[in-house]
């Protein structure tokens, strides 16, 4: 169960958010490798530990009180989360995002009774038009709202440093030699690597990147399809220091190998998943027998069925 925030009321379905299983993966090489199925979090995906615990928190500092509304910029899985939360705990919830978001998460937020706001997929932050500079000015403009500003805010690599970590870290009995995970915000990646870090300094902590982010490409970023993956912003969720190295994968290789994992190993993840376990298997001559890697499926392949990757 999710460590629970002080003075947090935790109701119905929120309280089976994390403690997601952790199974193995047989691809065939020396050391062994486990998928944490964070896509059997009940909105979803690892954002549900971020979500909920930045709305707690919101709730401790009386930054949201009942009646008050969630405004939030998300590639989807963020905005599924507050919208379940929303719907559990009765907040508003208006969540911005970018037009190549999948049908299926779209319809999840809506599902919620989510309000949505679409945005036009620009490259750059900045651009006044990007989802996160909409959610900003949304957010300004409502009294009572409270913006968890997820590519920011440091409470989202708390989350996963709270939670995530120990998780894997007990999992494994403490045998976790490599840890993978795809960075959208970086707050998954740092946060869990950190606590791992804490464990055990030698553990390799490894973001997964798309090859045209913003940050791959040092600022020149070109469209690309996977959806929650990509540093596209400059944000201190992102610890450099935590992170020994960053993998970046095209969608050709994400997708390829999220076909592969479902049809050849029963796991129906999502691109970011795909993306992730394109990078284990890229890592692979650099691990032993000795070693065990983690890899994190963000989300279930169900919310992408109708892009037709599986076809
Ligand atoms: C499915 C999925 N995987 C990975 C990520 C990246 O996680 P983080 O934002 O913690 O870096 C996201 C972010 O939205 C996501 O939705």
């Amino acid at each position: 169960m999710m460590a629970m925030a002080d003075g947090a009321v935790r109701l119905g379905i929120l309280k089976a958010v994390g403690s997601t299983p952790l199974v193995e993966v047989d691809f065939g090489f020396r050391a062994k490798v486990f998928a944490k199925l964070e896509c059997l979090n009940p909105g979803g995906s690892m954002k549900d530990r971020s979500a909920l615990f930045m709305v707690e928190e919101a709730e401790r500092k009386g930054l949201l009180s009942p009646g008050g509304t969630i405004v939030e910029c998300s590639s989807g899985n963020q905005g599924a989360s507050l919208a379940m939360i929303g719907a559990v705990k009765g907040y508003k919830v208006i969540i911005v995002c970018s037009r190549k978001i999948s049908a299926e998460k779209l319809d999840a937020m809506r599902a919620y009774g989510a309000e949505t706001v679409m945005c036009p997929d620009t490259r750059l932050v900045t651009d006044r038009r990007n989802s996160h500079s909409v959610a900003n000015s949304l957010s300004r403009k409502i009294s009572g709202s409270f913006m968890p500003n997820q590519y920011y805010s440091l409470s989202n690599p708390e989350a996963h440093y709270l939670t995530l970590g120990p998780e894997i870290w007990a999992q494994t009995g403490g045998k976790i030699t490599h840890f993978f995970a795809a960075a959208g915000t970086g707050g998954t990646v740092s946060g869990a690597g950190k606590y791992l870090k804490e464990k055990n300094p030698r553990i390799k902590v490894i973001a997964v990147d798309a090859a045209t982010s913003f940050r791959a490409t040092k600022g020149r970023p070109k469209p690309y399809r996977l959806e929650g993956i990509g540093l596209d912003f400059d944000t201190p969720c992102f610890d450099a220091g935590v992170v020994d190295e960053t993998l970046c994968v095209t969608d050709r290789q994400a997708i390829g190998m999220m076909r592969s994992l479902a049809s050849r190993h029963g796991l129906l993840c999502g691109t970011s998943s795909g993306a992730v376990a394109y990078a284990v298997n890229k890592h692979a001559e650099k691990m032993g027998q000795n070693d065990l890697a983690v890899m994190v499926m963000g989300d279930s392949g169900r919310a992408y069925l109708s892009k037709g990757y599986f076809r």
